[in-house]
C-alpha cells in the first residue's frame, strides 16, 4: 500500500526572526512512516521541522509553514491509499509577517491571528480513494474529543492521545473507527505503537477496498 504521512509541527513566521509553534517531536509520525516501510508499504512522509535524521527508503517532502504542508498535501493525497494526518498543524498564524525585524516597544503588543487551513478536514471533504486517519491530541475528555473530531472532519479513524506524550518517546493511544468501535493500545514505546497502528491502517484500507470492488461488480 501507498501510505502518505504527515509529521511534526510547522511553524508560522511573525517577522524573519521569530514564529509561533508548539512541541511536537515529529516522533509518532516517523515512526509510523519507518514502520509502515518495514512492513512492506510504500510511504510519502511530509515533514515539519523536527530534530530527527531524515528516514531512508521513502519519498520526503520537508516544509515549514501550514500553507506549505498544506500545499504539498494536496499535492500528494489523491495517489496514496492511506493518509494519516499526524502533524501537529498549527491551528492559527499571524494575519500579517512583517518584513523587517519588529523592534520592541514599551507597549504591550497584540498580534493578530487569522485561522489556518485545516488540512484534515479538507481531505474529509474530498471525493476520495484512500483511507483517512486523523490524530486528536488531547488534554482532556479525549473520548469525546475524539469522537467528535472523528465526524467533524469526515475521517474514517482517529487516533486519540494525550497531548501531554507530544515530546516523549512513549506514548498509549485509543483508536476510533467510524462504526463507533474502538481500540486501545496501552503504554509502549512510539515505535511498538507505530507497527500496531501500521496493522490497524491496513486493515481497514484493505476492507475499504474490498467493498468498492464488491459495489462495483
Ligand atoms: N489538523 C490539520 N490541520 C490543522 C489542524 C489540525 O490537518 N490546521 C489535523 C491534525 O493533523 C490531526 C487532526 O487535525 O490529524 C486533529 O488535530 P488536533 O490538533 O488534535 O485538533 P484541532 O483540529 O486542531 O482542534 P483543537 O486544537 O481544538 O483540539
Amino acid at each position: 500500500m501507498k501510505f502518505l504521512i504527515t509529521a511534526g509541527p510547522t511553524r508560522e513566521p511573525i517577522d524573519p526572526v521569530r514564529y509561533l509553534t508548539n512541541r511536537s517531536s515529529g516522533k509518532m509520525g516517523y515512526a509510523i512512516a519507518e514502520a509502515a516501510i518495514a512492513d512492506g508499504n510504500e510511504v510519502t512522509l511530509i515533514s515539519g521541522p523536527v530534530q530527527i535524521p531524515q528516514p531512508a527508503g521513502m519519498k520526503f517532502v520537508h516544509v515549514t509553514t501550514s500553507d506549505e504542508m498544506f500545499e504539498a498535501v494536496q499535492q500528494e493525497a489523491y495517489r496514496h491509499d492511506v493518509c494519516v494526518m499526524c502533524a501537529a498543524v498549527a491551528d492559527y498564524k499571524p494575519a500579517n509577517v512583517a518584513r523587517q525585524k519588529m523592534k520592541k516597544q514599551a507597549a504591550p503588543l497584540s498580534l493578530e491571528l487569522v485561522p489556518t487551513h485545516d488540512i484534515l478536514a479538507w481531505l474529509g471533504k474530498q471525493d476520495r480513494d484512500f483511507l483517512l486517519v486523523g490524530f486528536a491530541a488531547e488534554t482532556n475528555d479525549i473520548e469525546a474529543n475524539a469522537q467528535k473530531k472523528l465526524a467533524a472532519k469526515n475521517c474514517d479513524i482517529i487516533v486519540a492521545n494525550d497531548a501531554r506524550q507530544i515530546e516523549s518517546d512513549e506514548n498509549e493511544v485509543t483508536v476510533f473507527f467510524r462504526n463507533g468501535e474502538n481500540k486501545k493500545i496501552p503504554r509502549a514505546s512510539k515505535k511498538n505503537i507505530a507497527c500496531e497502528l501500521v496493522k490497524i491502517f491496513c486493515k481497514e484500507a484493505r476492507k475499504m477496498f474490498d467493498k468498492k470492488n464488491v459495489g462495483i461488480t
